[in-house]
């Protein structure tokens, strides 16, 4: 029952408030950013275990915030320290152990670490899920590490044990389920437990399976079938120990005895009657040093279902064609540690060198010469002191004052910055490194079925498909208004992702097995389902589906220079384009990819899209030496986009309307990102400058709203809008995302729909949606795709004058705006509208 104070230090951008407990400890403190949940395990959309408050104050969670059981316990001259989970805290209250007190937390894009003091040692949790989208083998691994170091701080020897534990609700959930367990030595089945003298590098896997699996069905988002396997090796302790059983009893008996029993508890009831864990000991004796790693994975054969040619198809995972059976890649993932913590280094310093790189070229955007209001902390909690009480995320709540609209550009003379002081590349940073696990664990990768009908040349055996799961908002499978927000990661990582992605679509469209006119809406309803919507029965959205499949695969080809992927896909474009032909320019009533805010009349976002389709289609119709087949002149695309500047743009000139007929409205113009991304050429440089000016004027505590309906907005579409803006504007955009990350009263994983007033929280409408852990962050990589493409900081507002493109410099086709084709669709449909002028 400690009570904690708080000491003000310093009158910086935001007050500095550092809170000691009286023990003296001081809260964590966070690098580069304090998000609402720090991924621990994040490698699939099963294998998906974040943080979501101080790690040993609570357990970690699935990513939908249910608990999973994870516990780590470091016990020093007798006392446990519980440094991951509050497992212990089952425990009636025991004099030997405590929790260990939290120091800093720090992520990268690949790392998450947390270290703690603890007595006389300190302790480093570091999880690792290696981020690496060039190595299909390495990232089709299901499989995540955790290294514990513990490393005297008293320069004194210790007598020191390692202990963890997982518990059985990694698969299945909550649900009464009968698992079957076993555990493995070096992948052979043992019945005994207890004290094990053998090499420092045989494996353990403690693995579980539910007894009765249901493949490719979920509950809660938990999948029913699969294996959790939790291994390790003794290394460097002299002995190994490992039991099964009810936690209660399993973990009393080692704080008081750091013993495990010889014991498997083999009579298992399901979850909701007792819990039970799957336990490590490692015992080192005195030491001053010692680092224990444990692997965990989610590991299933088959992992998705597939309708192809030879009927559904169960598909094996990638990884198999890798490393051969479940023990061969538990074993080979744990040899490669060192391996890929270098290639892990290498990336990750990629990373950090590309935002220098885009950041360069420019000096930073002006300093706010205005001073920083100091704000007097008024809602710091006086609970008694638990890691729970921790600070809440809203302490120093950044007040927006209306009356000068401080902390936003001032729309008089677009001076200031979105959060006075705070750097834009760091912040940039800040968002990328969280978003790169959650995109790459959005995903599973799978060998393609024999039957496949895709040319075995270019896209058969040698290269998987890749499924995508949209996380936590319906769960569809690679939906194309989900992807379509991600490609600036694929773009930025390695654009083959892209193409494995869309190949499902593709194949399945070609294939006979969706009868609609226009770009299907995804692979199939309920992920790992991917058995498309033969009967058309997708969610309606034609124009921005069409718009999506066109203009991605245009992307996909100019970042790959790989025409003959596209060239095998023409006919099914072509079929998108005549649709957006006929219902781009006008789409009148339908869904944008942003269905959660219902069906408008000619969202002039969503026409935009599909005029930039239509000149992709046109540009790409010249690949073919039959120019006809595209069906589009440049004459029609301009002739479209000069009715859409006089529909959409607001009669006051100063802003784009959300939709043609609505006076006043405005939203975030997202879309024309992929003008200057492509080099489409489509979009006038007096767009991008107006919408430039008019962002900050609408710019709230946490960001521009989507649009003039509500005060939530997107973080993706955000980012994509700042790519699109000059170097003032984009800094509003980046600091006030990073600063909602740091202040969010989101509390699950990167939530890309938040409020960007009040409490920075989810959606504040009835109907209130709470979007976690979704793949489209990776939208935030939006300005390292234009680094790609040879445009940096400078490239501001429609100022597309780097070197553009064709990235691998073959193929190259560059837009003149010249030479129109016309082909026998334009004059099926005639000439367009729009001769109004
Ligand atoms: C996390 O720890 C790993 C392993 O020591 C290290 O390579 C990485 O740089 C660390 N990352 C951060 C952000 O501290
Ligand atoms: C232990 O952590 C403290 C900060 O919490 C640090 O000052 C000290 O240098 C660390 N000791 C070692 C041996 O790393
Ligand atoms: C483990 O024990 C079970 C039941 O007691 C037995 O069926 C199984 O064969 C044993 N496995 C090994 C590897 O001894
Ligand atoms: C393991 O070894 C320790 C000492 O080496 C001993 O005290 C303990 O009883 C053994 N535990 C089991 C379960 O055999
Ligand atoms: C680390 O993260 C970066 C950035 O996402 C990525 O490019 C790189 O491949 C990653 N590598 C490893 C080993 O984590
Ligand atoms: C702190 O405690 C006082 C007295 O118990 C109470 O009136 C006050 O509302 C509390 N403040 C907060 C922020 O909880
Ligand atoms: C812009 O406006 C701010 C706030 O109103 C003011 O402090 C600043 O001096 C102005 N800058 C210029 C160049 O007028
Ligand atoms: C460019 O891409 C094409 C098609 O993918 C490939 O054949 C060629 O080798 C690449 N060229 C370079 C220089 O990478
Ligand atoms: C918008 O769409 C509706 C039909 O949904 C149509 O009646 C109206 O004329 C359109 N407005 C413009 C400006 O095109
Ligand atoms: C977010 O928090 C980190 C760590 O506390 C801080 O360094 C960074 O400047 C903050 N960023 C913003 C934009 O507030
Ligand atoms: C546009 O690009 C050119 C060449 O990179 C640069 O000199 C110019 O300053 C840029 N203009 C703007 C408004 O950024
Ligand atoms: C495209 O433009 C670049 C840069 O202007 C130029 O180097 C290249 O030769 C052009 N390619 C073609 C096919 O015209």
């Amino acid at each position: 029952m400690l009570a904690y104070y708080l000491l003000l230090l310093g009158y910086a951008t935001r007050c500095l408030a550092i809170a000691f407990d009286t023990g003296g400890n001081s809260f964590p403190t966070h690098t580069p950013g304090r998000p609402p949940a720090v991924p621990l395990a994040v490698r699939t959309p099963y294998l998906s275990a974040w943080s979501g408050s101080t790690l040993n104050s609570a357990n970690p969670i699935f990513w939908t915030g249910d608990t999973l059981g994870w516990t780590g316990v470091v016990t020093v001259d007798g006392i446990s320290y519980e440094y991951l989970g509050n497992g212990l805290q089952i425990l009636p209250s025991l004099p030997s152990y405590v929790s260990a007190s939290p120091r800093a937390v720090a992520y990268d894009s690949n790392y998450s670490n947390f270290t703690f003091s603890a007595g006389p040692v300190n302790i480093t949790a570091s999880f690792f899920s290696p981020v690496l989208p060039k190595d299909l083998c390495r990232t089709s691994a299901p499989l995540s590490y955790l290294t514990t170091t513990v490393q005297s701080s008293d320069g004194k020897p210790h007598n020191v044990q390692f202990y963890s534990d997982i518990n059985s609700a990694w698969i299945v959930g909550g649900a009464k389920s009968v698992m079957a367990w076993e555990i493995f030595r070096n992948g052979a089945s043992i019945n005994d437990t207890g004290n094990d003298t053998v090499a420092p590098d045989t494996m353990y896997s403690w693995t579980y399976e539910p007894e009765s699996p249901l493949p490719f069905k979920e509950t809660g988002d938990r999948p029913q079938w699969g294996r959790l396997a939790y291994s390790t090796q003794p290394m460097a302790a002299h002995n190994l120990s490992f039991q099964t059983g009810d936690a209660l009893n399993l973990r009393y008996k080692y704080v008081t005895a750091q013993l495990l029993a010889k014991d498997i508890d083999s009579v298992y009831h399901g979850t909701s009657d007792h819990e039970v864990i799957f336990a490590f000991v490692h015992d080192f004796g005195n030491v001053s040093n010692a680092e224990v790693r444990y692997t965990v994975g989610l590991i299933q054969d088959p992992i998705v279902q597939y309708l192809s040619q030879g009927g559904i198809a169960q598909l094996e995972p990638w990884w198999k064609s890798c490393y051969g059976d479940m023990f061969s890649m538990i074993h080979l993932h744990w040899d490669d540690f060192i391996v890929v913590q270098e290639l892990a280094a290498q990336a990750e310093s990629q990373l950090v060198s590309d935002i220098e790189a885009f950041y360069q070229v420019t000096a930073p955007a002006p300093r706010s010469n205005t001073p920083v209001p100091v704000q007097t902390p008024s809602l710091v909690p006086n609970s008694t002191w638990h890691p729970s009480a921790l600070p809440t995320q809203t302490i120093l709540p950044y007040l927006h004052d209306s009356s000068d609209a401080y902390g936003f550009l001032n729309p008089n003379n677009f001076t200031g910055l979105g959060i006075p002081d705070t750097s834009e590349p760091d912040s940039y940073y800040a968002i990328v490194a969280l978003s790169a696990r959650q995109v790459m664990g959005s995903f599973v990768y799978a060998i393609p079925p024999p039957t496949s009908s895709c040319d075995e040349s270019s896209s058969g055996k040698g290269e998987p498909l890749m499924f995508m799961k949209e996380i936590s908002s319906d769960g569809n499978v690679n939906t194309l208004d989900v992807l379509f927000p991600t490609t600036p990661f694929f773009l930025y990582a390695n654009p083959e992702l892209l193409k494995y992605a869309l190949e499902p679509i593709f194949q399945l469209q070609e294939g006979g097995y969706y009868p609609n006119e226009w770009a299907m809406h995804d692979a199939g309803g309920v992920f790992p389902n991917a058995i498309g919507h033969v009967a058309g029965e997708d969610e309606l959205m034609p124009v921005e589906e069409s718009g999506n499949l066109v203009l991605m695969s245009y992307a996909y080809y100019k970042f790959s220079g790989n025409s003959d992927w596209l060239r095998t896909h023409f006919a099914t474009l072509n079929k998108s384009a005549s649709y957006l032909l006929e219902y781009s320019k006008v789409p009148a009533a339908q869904l944008s990819t942003d269905d959660f805010a219902g069906k408008l009349d000619n969202q002039t976002n969503l026409a935009i899209k599909g005029i930039l389709a239509l000149q992709a289609i046109s540009l790409m119709s010249r690949l073919d030496n039959s120019p006809g087949d595209g069906g589009v002149t440049d004459a029609i695309v301009r002739s479209y986009y000069s009715d859409w500047e006089k529909f959409g743009i607001s009669p006051s000139r100063d802003h784009t309307l959300l939709a043609y007929q609505w006076r006043s409205s405005w939203g975030l113009l997202y879309n024309i990102y992929y003008d200057k991304l492509l080099n489409l050429g489509v979009v006038g440089k007096s767009v991008y400058t107006m919408q430039s000016r008019w962002y900050p004027t609408v710019s709230q505590q946490y960001g521009v709203p989507l649009d003039s309906r509500h005060h939530h907005t997107k973080s993706d579409w955000q980012i994509w809008a700042a790519a699109t803006c000059t170097s003032s504007t984009r800094k509003m955009f980046v600091t006030s995302i990073a600063y909602w990350l740091n202040n969010t009263a989101t509390q699950f994983p990167f939530a890309d729909l938040y409020e960007t007033i009040g409490d920075g929280g989810y959606p504040q409408v009835p109907d209130s949606t709470t979007f976690k852990a979704r793949p489209v962050v990776g939208g935030h990589f939006a300005l390292l795709a234009l680094l790609r493409t040879g445009q940096t900081v400078s490239a501001e507002a429609g100022n597309t004058t780097g070197s553009l493109f064709i990235l691998n410099g073959t193929n190259a086709l560059n837009y003149t705006g010249t030479g129109d084709h016309v082909s026998p669709l334009a004059s099926r449909y005639g000439e367009p509208a729009g001769k109004e002028d």
